[in-house]
């Protein structure tokens, strides 16, 4: 039975101050989850295990503790804002109020200055979902519109909604092929 686990990283400084995109460090508690995530899934004991990432440095350490082999890759990168990229959504809203409105209004097909839209990013992940569907046991650690875009992907979800699923931190999520569909179960680690 195909199983396949995605979390994203553990908290960030960038998390922690509402900033977007950047290549933070983890905070404190986002290291925390490291350790309990490697924890977690080495009692899983999962044959085969492989760990797949971003590039970035916050799934790089969300990852470091686990033992098996690691792929770090450039598809699994959070969408990147362009002109937008490390501001706040306060400082976007004066800075950028337009663009926001813009966003807001059609945010699937909203591309940043210079940077990408939830669709790019799902074009962009084209080849990893294919080769992730042809896998058991990987754990893809990377961000939040990335996974919506992964979720949505496995899960059928309608296109416009997929820049609105719920991914949260700290939460490993289970997929497991049944017939034709995948079924999703969610563990929520104390930290
Ligand atoms: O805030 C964390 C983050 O991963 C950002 O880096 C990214 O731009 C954002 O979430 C994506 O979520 P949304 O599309 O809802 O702004």
């Amino acid at each position: 039975q195909q199983t396949l686990y995605f979390s994203r990283h553990g908290e960030s400084e960038f998390n922690v101050i509402g900033r977007i995109g950047g290549n933070a460090e983890l905070s404190p508690r986002g290291r925390a989850y490291s350790q309990a995530l490697a924890r977690h899934v080495h009692a899983l004991n999962l044959p085969g295990l492989q760990v797949w990432t971003s590039t970035l440095k916050r799934t790089g350490a969300t990852s470091a503790l686990i033992q098996a082999p690691q792929q770090h890759l450039h598809e699994l990168d959070e969408i990147w804002s362009g002109e937008c990229e490390c501001l706040s959504y306060e400082e976007l809203q004066d800075r950028f109020p337009k663009e926001l409105a813009l966003r807001d209004r059609e945010k699937l097909k909203y591309r940043y200055p210079q940077g990408e839209s939830y669709l790019d990013v799902m074009n962009r992940l084209v080849p990893v979902l294919t080769q992730l569907e042809c896998e058991t046991n990987v754990l893809t650690i990377s961000h939040q519109a990335v996974l919506r875009c992964v979720l949505g992907y496995f899960l059928d979800t309608p296109h416009e909604e997929i820049p609105y699923v719920h991914v949260p931190l700290h939460t490993i999520i289970k997929l497991t092929l049944q017939g034709y569909n995948y079924n999703m179960e969610t563990v929520k680690m104390p930290v």
